[in-house]
């Protein structure tokens, strides 16, 4: 199969991990991965139940492959990353942000295999790289629940700043967490980044 989807690039390679849009199939290691406490510590959506993540994971794939059919980059794009053996490392997601035009936040989650490697980071360059060459932001932003070390110092290397917090915002079991808010203008983005990562990580190319 190819990485091209009528002129849209669906698989994203590098020497260590690749990045493609995320199937239905990928699923079930997206809510297995959430289902670990330990994965859900920082994450403010979790735990919840498996059906529900399903429920809200699923229309954002399929909405995204229809975009991609049409030949368009989607607003919602749901990424999973995998190793050279195809074993599952995380996944990522670029959404346009409500009510900011040019607003594009990014998220990710990765399962324990997968920590303190460096692929969480890579896998925020890739998903900055990606938002920058095929939407053109205005604004990039992120957000992580206060003391959530490796999120915060990932979009700190990015170049974003912390804009706002929001004491308490986030309710998990019992106890309320504060959110921090980070962001940046795309102008203000090290071009390096960019460039590196394109290194890294071809784009317009096929499998
Ligand atoms: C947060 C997460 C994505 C980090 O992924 P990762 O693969 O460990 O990240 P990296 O290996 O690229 O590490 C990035 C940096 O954070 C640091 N770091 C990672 N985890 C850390 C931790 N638990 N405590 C302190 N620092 C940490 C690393 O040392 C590294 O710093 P450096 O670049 O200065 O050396 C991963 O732990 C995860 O998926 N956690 C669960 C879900 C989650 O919290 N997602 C983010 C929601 S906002």
């Amino acid at each position: 199969m190819h990485g091209i989807l009528r002129g849209m690039q669906t698989r994203f390679r590098s020497a260590s991990e690749s990045y493609r849009f995320a199937r239905p199939t990928d699923l079930n290691a997206i809510v297995g991965m959430l289902g670990d406490d330990e994965v859900g510590a920082w994450l403010w959506f979790v735990p919840a139940p498996p059906e529900a993540l399903r429920g809200y994971f699923l229309p954002l794939i399929e909405q995204q492959w229809q975009t991609l059919a049409d030949a368009e980059p989607p607003t919602t794009a749901i990424f999973v990353v995998e190793d050279a053996e195809a074993q599952y490392l995380g996944q990522g997601a670029v959404m346009a942000v409500e009510g900011s035009v040019g607003g594009f936040e990014i998220g990710f989650q990765l399962p324990k295999l997968a920590w303190r490697t460096g692929v969480g980071t890579r896998l925020a360059e890739f998903l900055v790289t990606w938002a920058t060459r095929l939407h053109a932001p205005y604004r990039l932003q992120a957000g992580c629940i206060e003391g959530n070390a490796g999120s915060r110092r990932i979009l700190e290397k990015l170049g974003m700043r912390l804009e706002g917090t929001r004491p308490d915002f986030r309710l998990k079991g019992d106890a309320r967490h504060t959110e921090l808010e980070f962001g940046m203008r795309v102008a203000n983005l090290d071009p390096l980044l960019l460039r590196r990562t394109e290194a890294r990580v071809p784009f317009d190319s096929e499998l």
